[in-house]
């Protein structure tokens, strides 16, 4: 793939995108030709309850019957709005702990041990269901649940046999496996076992990518993943959202949560939402965040990150 002329002592790669790279392009894949999509979330307000954590048990071990616990209710999202439709890209960004995996899960009615209290979420101006989730959204969590004991290939070959469409040929599905272990970058471990907490396997990068590749496998309309390049070092987690960049580009949605991105990895972002304590503070363009913070007074110093900075401020 990669192609040097070197002149004069110079070395010039005939593309920079193969600079790095070897694995194949596999534009074809990124095509979604399904129908449009459009997620809109109106003046949610999403309450947590700390006594639904408590079990049963517990709470007749202190001699009360189980209605008789009062918890504390905490605002964890507080009057959020939001509209994305196929073709952008819209990060989450906040500090740890404002809501960003809540807000996520509620979109994709995970949402477990909380109410909404009001608001509503439209899925192509339908309200989320589990079915109508399922169908349309690929969610990728922020912890990975995968099978130990099965390698890289074997996962994402498990997956296609039973996500892809009937009418799928067996050389399709291989084809389609191949693809996303070439677009994640994962050849070198296709044949190391996936591993957990007690059976050692592949790092933590890589399966954050395998979990990736299982939802990207059934090209999905949109994608929607939570802190998808923690763990993962500078250059591959600028890689992986130059990948989610593109699928949005090709006619997806993609919905991502991320702690403080780089400013190389913010500026591929169409829109950003940043969250403070479950409150939005900003709701926009990127390229229009700072213009619109210093028209309220709070210029982002030269040479500093923006979303560093506005990260630490709210
Ligand atoms: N089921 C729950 N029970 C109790 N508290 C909860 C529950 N769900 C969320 N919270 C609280 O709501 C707040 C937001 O949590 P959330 O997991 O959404 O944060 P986050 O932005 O994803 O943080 P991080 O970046 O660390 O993943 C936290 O203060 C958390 O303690
Ligand atoms: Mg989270």
């Amino acid at each position: 793939a990669s192609q040097y002329t070197i002149t004069h002592g110079q070395i010039h790669a005939s593309s920079n995108r193969f600079l790095f790279s070897r694995e194949e392009d596999s534009s074809l894949y990124f095509t979604y030709s399904g129908e449009r999509n459009e997620l809109e979330v109106n003046n949610l307000h999403y309450e947590v309850d700390t006594a639904a954590q408590i079990p049963w048990y517990e709470k007749l071990s202190e001699f009360k019957l189980p209605w008789e616990i009062k918890g504390s209710k905490q605002t964890a999202i507080n009057n959020l709005s939001l509209r994305v439709c196929s073709g952008q890209m819209l990060a989450l960004i906040g500090s740890s702990g404002c809501g960003k995996t809540s807000l996520l899960d509620i979109i994709t009615c995970r949402g477990e041990g909380g109410t909404m209290t009001s608001g509503q979420i439209l899925i192509n101006g339908k309200p989320n269901t589990p079915h109508l989730v399922k169908k349309n959204i690929a969610h990728v969590r922020q912890d990975d649940c995968l099978l130990p004991h099965l390698t890289v290939r074997e996962t994402l070959a498990f997956v296609a046999k039973l996500r892809l469409p009937t009418h799928f040929t067996q050389a399709q599905r291989d084809q389609r496996v191949d693809d996303v272990i070439a677009e994640l970058r994962l050849r070198q471990c296709a044949h190391t076992r996936v591993g957990n907490d007690y059976v050692r396997g592949v790092s933590g990068g890589e399966r954050r990518r395998v979990s990736i590749a299982v939802q990207l496998l059934w090209n999905p309309g949109i994608l929607i993943l939570d802190e998808p390049t923690s763990g993962l070092d500078s250059f591959t987690a600028h890689n992986l959202v130059i990948t989610l960049s593109r699928l949005a580009q090709g006619n997806r949605l993609v919905l991502l949560s991320v702690h403080q991105p780089r400013s190389d990895i913010f500026q591929l972002f169409d829109l950003v939402m940043l969250l403070s304590s479950g409150s939005p503070v900003y709701f926009g363009a990127a390229r229009h965040m700072v213009q619109y913070f210093t028209a309220l007074g709070h210029p982002c110093p030269r040479y500093c990150n923006p979303s560093d900075f506005y990260g630490q401020c709210v």
